[in-house]
């Protein structure tokens, strides 16, 4: 396997380059890209990794004995080390591949059906995706359960010590994502985890918004579960991934039934394949896999120590100058947050500031970021969220706080 070197110095410009799309224009305008929360770009390593995949050896996996399907399934696994190594998981086995964080989540939600009962308790907080509230909700209703939730503060941080009285001997489960994708707080992961493990109950930690950021280590911080999207950090859509430790994943019943998941079927009797693939039925994104495990090479060769630092930077940089405009609100100002800034102006609907800033060729997310709860809470409709990543610049942001105070002026 490939083992990726870290640059020894963060050039940004030198990065942009590798990002085809960082050229275009957009209105007649060039390109500022500050949706990254929603998705990121691709750089040519991981292009180049599609393209040779469908150029050179497209086959399925796992099935055939010609060259291409062996070579198919060669790289398919080792993407799979890849992202094991990445994680930090003790063993490949435990790196399920999945179409995406949602998937994941609902995978784990459909297994626990089977293992939760009545008056039981389920355990998210108030800073929820939509993806990890409602297959929670689903999954009450299938067992009885009571889904409960730990409140959120006005910075947009979550209120610990209400936490602390949710959990007793009721608690079975705790979902929270490692960062809030409306608000971009980092939430204190280790304390949940210590606190919910306390009184016997499992975690499932949501990643996507943290693992473009963070190098979260599974076996460090202990979890049970951890979920991510390959689109977040440079890879393609439509393949993520579902870490969980080996005694759940045997514990939890298969999701789907079809092909590759099985050992034997007859119409007695079927049984199941091993870890992992007793929950990868049917043909998988081959591809989507093979081109995550070039994403991880080449955000590991960019260094998550730099991605970080930078980031940072910029988020303080843009803090500072948004702050500049009167009437400015912005939502989530935990000192622990990643490069995300979520704000209003007055009562300027943000769909106009969105609108008039895309004309001149910024891209940012409008709306509730399918985090409806953390909208009820400010009592807002929705906010202009700017989420930069590592391949953003300075000059970019004056771009983007300029073209903010333009639609301000026009909307007031
Ligand atoms: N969950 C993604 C976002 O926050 C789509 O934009």
């Amino acid at each position: 396997m490939k083992v990726a070197s870290t640059r020894t110095n963060f050039d940004v410009e030198t990065i942009r380059k590798d990002f085809p799309i960082l050229s275009r224009e957009v209105n007649g305008k060039p390109l500022v890209y500050f949706d990254n929360a929603a998705t990121s770009q691709t750089p040519q390593q991981v292009i180049n990794a599609i393209v040779d995949y469908y150029t050179r050896y497209n086959a399925n996996i796992h099935r055939g004995v010609h060259t291409l399907s062996q070579e198919a399934t060669d790289a398919y696994e080792q993407a799979r080390v890849k992202v094991q190594k990445h994680f930090n998981a003790a063993q490949s086995h435990e790196i399920i591949f999945t179409s995406g964080t949602t998937h994941a989540i609902n995978l784990v939600a459909s297994g626990f059906s089977s293992l939760l009962k009545e008056g039981e308790e389920i355990i998210v907080s108030a800073l929820e995706h939509h993806s990890n509230i409602v297959p929670w909700q689903m999954l009450c209703e299938r067992t009885g359960a009571k889904l409960k939730v730990i409140p959120m503060n006005d910075d947009g941080t979550l209120n610990m010590k209400e936490y602390e009285k949710l959990l007793s001997e009721k608690t079975k489960l705790v979902f929270v994502n490692h960062v809030s994708n409306a608000l971009g707080t980092i939430n204190p992961v280790e304390e949940i985890i210590d606190k919910a493990h306390g009184v016997g109950a499992a975690v499932l930690l949501d990643g996507a918004q943290a693992a473009p950021h963070i190098k979260a280590n599974v076996q460090e911080l202990d979890v049970d579960f951890y979920v991510v999207s390959a689109h977040k950090m440079c890879g393609p859509t439509g393949v993520g991934m579902l870490y969980g430790k080996e005694e759940w994943l045997k514990k939890l019943p298969p999701y789907q039934g079809g092909g590759e998941m099985i050992a034997t079927v007859t119409f007695e009797k079927t049984t199941y394949a091993d870890l992992p693939h007793k929950f990868e039925a049917g043909t998988p994104d081959i591809c989507g896999g093979i081109a995550f495990g070039a994403a991880l090479d080449y955000m590991n060769s960019i260094g998550f120590e730099n991605i970080a630092s930078y980031e940072h930077e910029l988020l303080e940089y843009a803090t500072e100058k948004l702050q500049e405009i009167e009437g400015l609100r912005i939502y989530g100002t935990s000192a622990e947050k990643t490069a995300v800034i979520s704000f209003n102006i007055c009562d300027i609907h943000p769909y106009d500031i969105g609108t008039i800033i895309d004309k001149l060729g910024i891209a940012v997310r409008t709306g509730h970021h399918c985090a409806q709860p953390v909208m009820d809470y400010y009592k807002i409709p929705g906010t202009v969220r700017a989420s930069f990543s590592f391949y953003n610049t300075k000059e970019e942001i004056d771009i983007f706080v300029e073209a903010v105070k333009r639609a301000k002026n026009m909307l007031s």
